[in-house]
């Protein structure tokens, strides 16, 4: 297909050389487009592997190991993994206080991406996470984080591992 598409625009090339300046004109944007049409994944799994991409992976790495003692795995996590209500959360205000995980002790702030982020983006990039690294836990919805963003209004603040009781 990509070869196809190649081979067309090279007419056009030819084409346009032969004087057509006009036909040259429209045919360009028709050259770019294999080019835009590229991604192979599904849609909720490529759309949530971008979103982790760009807003997730310089802390958390882009195999979800993190950093000891600074940036917690989200790989075998068993709070990726959980009642999504907790990583929702997590996601749209933040996170600090102090936790352990795998004997480590983590006491670092998270930062929120509730204003950034769309119910779509957070459950795409949830559900990614949760289906990625050995992870094999269950897809998170848009209507789930909406919910959530509903609950969270009431608190604009990161949420302390203290009060998501995942110390
Ligand atoms: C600026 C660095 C940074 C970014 C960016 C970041 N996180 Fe975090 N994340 C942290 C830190 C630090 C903690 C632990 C906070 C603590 O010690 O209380 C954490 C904790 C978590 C936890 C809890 C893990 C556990 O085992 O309890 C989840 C889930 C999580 N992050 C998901 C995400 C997702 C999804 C994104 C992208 C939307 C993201 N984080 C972006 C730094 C970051």
């Amino acid at each position: 297909m990509h070869i196809k598409s190649l081979t067309v625009g090279l007419v056009f090339v030819a084409a346009a050389c032969g004087g057509g300046g006009e036909q040259a004109a429209q045919q360009e944007p028709a050259g770019e487009a294999p080019e835009a049409a590229a991604p192979a994944a599904g849609p909720t799994a490529n759309a949530g592997e971008q979103v982790y991409g760009t807003t997730c992976q310089v802390c958390h790495q882009p195999d979800g190991t993190g950093m000891e003692g600074q940036w917690p795995a989200l790989a075998g996590s068993a709070v990726v993994s959980g009642d999504p209500e907790i990583p929702i959360r997590i996601v749209l205000r933040g996170m600090s206080g102090e936790m352990t995980r795998n004997g480590v002790t983590y006491n670092g702030v998270m930062t929120p991406w509730g204003s950034q982020l769309s119910d779509e983006d957070v459950a795409n990039v949830l559900t990614y996470v949760r289906s990625s690294w050995g992870n094999s836990a269950a897809e998170v919805t848009a209507e789930q984080v909406a919910a959530v963003r509903t609950a969270v209004d009431t608190h604009p603040d990161p949420f302390t591992t203290d009060e998501l009781g995942i110390k």
